[in-house]
């Protein structure tokens, strides 16, 4: 059985999402898994998320629910008793990697810098998210940061700013596991339950990393 960075890798592209409404948890994920995309990142930044991820992870197992945004030590607590099979955050807090750590959860910080990309390894992240990618510099700037760390494996989730018009100029770089984004399934789609759109928006993404 696959890890979970490896399934994240295989699928290629996390929809990063904002869900407001409980009641959209399954609809949304039957939307995904349509469209041949089968992960989520339901991020804290709405008060639905734990609910939503509980329901995704218990009605739609086929669907691997990563919990986004965790900014501090009790949402991560709440995202694994909710059922998140793994976790990110945009930005690198050591303390929130150690608290990972200790509970065996899959976790992936944030980094923009090589310092923060050099503290994440030292506490043994084995993915990180690049973020804000688009504005960082794009391929480029990621090729550039990480390439003096190559040789160790790390594994990056591109994120903010990546589109099915640049998505495969991220995978090309070296050590791209995935990419993230939010266009998949925007928060006005899932509050105008528009799951055909989502779904379509899916099987797009999925298109685009297999060109
Ligand atoms: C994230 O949290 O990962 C970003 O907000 C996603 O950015 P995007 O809207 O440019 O995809």
């Amino acid at each position: 059985m696959p890890n979970v960075f490896e399934r994240i890798a295989a699928i290629g592209v996390v929809p990063v999402i904002a869900i407001e409404n409980p009641a959209h948890a399954v609809p949304l994920a039957d939307a995904l898994l349509a469209g041949g995309l089968p992960i989520a990142e339901i991020t804290f930044r709405t008060a639905a998320a734990a609910e939503v991820i509980a329901r995704m992870a218990q009605e739609r197992p086929a669907l691997l629910v990563g919990a986004g945004t965790v900014l501090d030590r009790i949402s991560l607590d709440i995202a694994i008793k909710s059922g998140a099979q793994f976790g990110l955050a945009p930005g690198f807090d050591a303390e929130i990697v150690d608290h990972a750590a200790d509970a065996g959860f899959p976790f992936v910080p944030g980094i923009m810098t090589p310092s923060e990309l050099s503290a994440a390894m030292r506490r043994g992240a084995q993915a990180v998210k690049f973020f804000p990618a688009g504005t960082i510099g794009g391929p480029e700037a990621l090729k550039s940061i990480a390439a003096p760390f190559a040789h160790l494996g790390l594994k990056f989730i591109p994120t903010g700013g990546v589109s099915p018009g640049n998505l495969q100029d991220w995978l090309k770089v070296p050590g791209v596991a995935a990419v993230g984004g939010t266009w998949i399934a925007k928060t006005e789609d899932i509050r105008a339950q528009a799951w055909d759109k989502i779904a379509a928006n899916a099987r797009d993404a999925v298109a685009a990393i297999n060109l």
